[in-house]
């Protein structure tokens, strides 16, 4: 059965660049995605920069409807952490979005669930729109754990909040082994896991909520994928890596379902 719901939720697309472009790249970037994509409105498109270009994108973007967000926050409001980068400073220089819980950070960088969840209160406390991405690697597939591991990223990271705090979630169901590797979920393995995903946030948050709840899918999507990924009842938008480094692709990536 048809969820009616479902019909409202309009399509996210984010394009995540990691640790790419330069200043300059990442400026001409944001302008080519701005002037292919401002006028579109059957989908709401969102850019994650690098941290140091965030400022100049913003300004790029000024007055647009693409949104910005950063690829990662610290969960401290400020003090001693080298390096890091707090939420307060992300909303001063024009960010409204986030992505929380990455695989990179996950796996490269060795944020645990405990860490993500408080990475994902930082940034509400801040006011940022969260993408909380979640994800299992190959051998938990393999395993018959990916239910297990996607229903656990969730609820750990989402208990204890309410669903005032959370109006704003976005869910990206981004599979490790799909990542960077050219290998993209087939559109149903990607719709089992987010029908599931769903159920899950049912559980924590309530029914309401969870028919509302937009979940992304990202590992591997390119524009010929991208159509038959959203065209699934339960995938409300994409998370893509290495396409949106070209405006054109990302352009049509964002189009696609149309
Ligand atoms: P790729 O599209 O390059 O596989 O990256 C996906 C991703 O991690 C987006 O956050």
């Amino acid at each position: 059965m048809e969820n009616p719901l479902t019909t409202k939720r309009k399509p996210v697309i984010g394009g995540n660049w990691k640790m790419h472009t330069t200043l300059s790249e990442a400026v001409d970037l944001a302008s080519e995605v701005r002037n292919r994509l401002n006028s579109y409105g059957a989908a709401q498109t969102l850019v994650f920069p690098p941290f140091p270009f965030l400022g100049a994108v913003a300004q790029r973007l000024a007055d647009s409807h693409i949104g910005l967000g950063a690829q990662d926050l610290h969960f401290e409001k400020k003090g001693a952490f080298t390096g890091a980068v707090s939420a307060d400073m992300l909303v001063s220089v024009g960010c409204a979005w986030v992505l929380v819980g990455h695989s990179e950070r996950r796996h490269v960088f060795g944020d645990g669930d405990e860490v993500v969840g408080k990475k994902l209160r930082a940034a509400l406390t801040a006011g940022l729109k969260p993408v909380l991405c979640i994800g299992e690697k190959l051998e938990e597939r393999k395993s018959g754990e990916t239910f297990a591991v996607n229903r656990r990223q969730l609820r750990t990271a989402l208990q204890g909040l309410d669903t005032a705090q959370l109006q704003h979630l976005v869910i990206a169901y981004e599979p490790v082994w799909a990542i960077g590797t050219g290998l993209v979920a087939t559109p149903e393995q990607a719709q089992e896991v987010h029908a599931d995903v769903r159920a899950a946030v049912g559980e924590l948050l309530g029914g309401a909520f969870a028919a509302a709840v937009r979940i992304q899918y990202g590992g591997s999507v390119k524009a010929e994928t991208a159509a038959g990924l959203l065209a699934k009842a339960d995938v409300d938008g994409l998370l893509v890596g290495g396409a949106s480094l070209k405006a054109e692709e990302f352009a049509a990536i964002v189009r696609a379902r149309a």
